[in-house]
């Protein structure tokens, strides 16, 4: 099974092979662009993976995809809703006795679309919540236990949008606000348990599932030319985000939101 071209360039090339020979990534919403190419890296570089995912036949799909990208990695694919607490318990365990711990927790899965607040059901908004907040909260605890043992890093893929009022995104907005506070809290109460938490925010990134749903391309290009460093993010940059606060380079980086859009957010008011 061929990967996509999106695996090809994965991370840049500065970072030592066998960077994270033995660990163990563990991501919800792992077979979606970005954080399908944030495993891919951390594969690349030695780790072995379980990624969960809704859809039960893409996310076996990119597991086998992703198991091709370094002799002898292991990858799972486990199908399950960030929603359902009982089965993030039961994908930790499985990933557990299956690749024998969990180092890093990627806190990927995500709900988006355009709304606005007239056309938005109260199901619809706390449809995003549940799978955005209440999601991460779930997965955190699930993997707790075996964090506290390898003393792990927790790392939430947010945005940025909720920096100022993004219109349509009202939904989206209160959700990444709270996962942005859920990693706060977090390092404060685990740090002492020797355990990380932060945040990764994406600024527009070419490519993803998100972005060919939310916006034309019209509307991608003005991005761009607003954008300080006149492109568009690619999929690698948040990858190599993830691989910094992930390695030794990023140990004594806790509670903090590192955001990787060029510059984006400091320029939307200009569009
Ligand atoms: C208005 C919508 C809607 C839409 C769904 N709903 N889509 N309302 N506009 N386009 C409403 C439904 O009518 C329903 O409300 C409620 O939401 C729940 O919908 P369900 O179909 O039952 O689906 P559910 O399984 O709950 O999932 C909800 C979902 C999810 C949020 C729509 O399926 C989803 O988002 N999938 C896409 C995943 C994705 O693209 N992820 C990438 C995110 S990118 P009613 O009232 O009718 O019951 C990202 C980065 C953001 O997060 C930054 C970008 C720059």
């Amino acid at each position: 099974m061929s990967p996509p071209a999106f695996f090809a360039k994965t991370h840049s090339s500065v970072w030592s092979p066998n960077l994270f020979a033995d660990k163990v990534v563990l991501c919800t919403g792992g077979a979606g662009t970005i954080c399908s190419v944030q495993v891919a890296a951390l594969i690349k570089l030695g780790a072995n993976a379980a990624i969960l995912g809704r859809r039960a036949a893409h996310t076996s799909e990119v597991a086998s995809q992703l198991a091709t990208l370094r002799p002898g990695a292991r990858v799972l694919g486990i199908s399950c809703d960030v929603r359902d607490a009982s089965s993030l318990i039961a994908a930790a365990e499985q990933t557990v006795k299956e690749l024998g711990r969990i180092d890093f927790l990627i806190a990927g899965a995500a709900g988006n679309f355009l709304a606005s607040v007239e056309q938005l059901s109260t199901n619809a908004f706390k449809s995003v919540m549940d799978i955005d907040v209440l999601g991460s909260y779930n997965i955190v605890k699930a993997c707790l236990p075996y964090l506290k043992w390898s003393k792990g890093r927790i790392l939430f893929v947010s945005a940025t949008l909720h920096y100022t009022g993004s219109p349509f995104q009202i939904h989206v907005s209160a959700a990444k606000a709270a996962v942005d506070a859920l990693s706060r809290v977090l390092a404060v109460e685990l740090g002492p348990l020797g355990i990380t938490s932060n945040v990764v925010a994406p600024g527009p990134i070419a490519g993803t599932e998100g972005i060919s749903r939310l916006a034309t391309e019209s509307y991608m290009e003005a991005v761009r030319k607003s954008t300080p460093l006149q492109r568009l993010g690619e999929a690698y940059n948040i990858a190599d985000a993830t691989i910094f606060l992930f390695s030794e380079a990023g140990s004594y980086v806790n509670g903090d939101i590192i955001v990787v859009d060029g510059g984006a957010w400091h320029r939307q008011g200009s569009l």
